[in-house]
């Protein structure tokens, strides 16, 4: 919701933007693809003030309320030199995404800053105005290294590919139905810097050569609608995943429930805990998360998780009843 009023000379402006959550990685593409989630995000409202530069005012969770150390607070900054005004900014964050679960919440307030910032400002920017600013705030959860495949679906919205050489190249990708998930979001914190560090400098040319292909085929399953096809090629990252695998410990005892209950591909998403099931509609997904969270459980892991499906949409503005009493947007 945008309200503006007139308080004495000054002009105040509000909005309350949605910043949906995201998967990332989808197995062999490390960095390059991403999908914006239905159902769960953060909210981020912005108020425009007349003192100079941005403020966060709540953010919660033990987040940096510096504007430089947390990604809402460096897109919206970016955003507002990008205006060339000389007002400023007042941030207010609700995180529903839970913090380290790699289901892309740094990024999810990222976008919605960004654009909750461009609202206040008159909307001055389209979304493609405002890639870079996102990935410079995301950049700020990843040790200062861009990557578009969480944020890049967070502002878009549905299925984009984005690159590692230059994330500000991307695509958006049309699939010709959503696609029905089961997230589940093991009770672990891996934060993707950390994530990132263990990974190795070098991989196997064999290893590097049938990921890029599967990738490839990936891609091709998705824009078909093959989403049982699409769930197999998710399953087969050799680089990335078989490694991170190991900070998650219930990993392959989810995996194998999964499948045996029916789901076309199980893989974790972005740097993990959070894994994710390709399901044939949301009834199958139900049952599915259901055995997800069993095995998690037999583990000695507990879990949250949601049945969910890909949007269409990326950041959104939301009503003040909507960001107030936590209602799913
Ligand atoms: N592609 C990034 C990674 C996503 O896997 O590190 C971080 O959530």
């Amino acid at each position: 919701m945008i309200q503006s009023h007139t308080s004495g000379a000054a002009v105040e402006s509000r909005a309350t933007v949605f910043g949906p959550a995201s998967l990332s990685n989808l197995g062999p593409g490390f960095d390059t693809i991403g999908i914006c989630l239905t159902g769960i995000g953060d909210v981020v409202s912005a108020c425009l003030t007349d003192r100079a530069g941005v403020r966060i005012t709540r953010a919660g969770y033990g987040i940096p309320l510096d504007p430089l150390r947390n990604t809402a607070g460096r897109a919206a900054s970016l955003v507002l030199e990008m205006a060339g005004s000389s007002q400023g900014i007042d941030l207010a964050i609700e995180k529903r995404i839970p913090i380290g679960s790699g289901i892309g919440g740094s990024a999810a307030c990222a976008a919605a800053a960004a654009w909750a910032a461009n609202l206040v400002l008159g909307k001055l920017f389209e979304h493609e105005d405002l890639v870079e600013a996102v990935l410079e705030g995301e950049a700020v959860a990843s040790g200062g290294c861009q990557h578009g495949d969480n944020v890049l679906p967070a502002l878009f919205g549905g299925v984009v590919l984005t690159s590692p050489v230059d994330p500000t190249d991307y695509r958006l990708i049309e699939i010709p139905r959503p696609l029905s998930m089961a997230i589940l979001i093991p009770r672990l914190s891996i934060l993707t810097p950390e994530a990132r560090a263990i990974l190795p400098e070098l991989v196997p040319l064999r290893s590097a050569v049938e990921n890029a292909s599967d990738l490839a085929f990936l891609l091709h399953a998705l824009q078909s609608g093959d989403f049982r096809r699409a769930g197999r090629y998710m399953m087969r990252d050799r680089l990335v995943e078989p490694v991170r695998a190991r900070l998650v410990t219930c990993y392959n005892a989810v995996r194998r429930a999964a499948l045996k209950a029916g789901a076309y591909g199980c893989a974790l998403t972005g740097s993990g805990p959070a894994m994710f099931s390709v399901a044939e509609d949301d009834t199958d997904a139900k049952a599915i998360l259901a055995v997800m969270r069993s095995a998690s459980l037999e583990e000695g892991i507990e879990a949250d998780g949601l049945v969910t499906r890909s949007s269409e949409s990326g950041v959104r503005v939301v009503s003040t009843e909507e960001a107030i009493d936590g209602r799913r947007p």
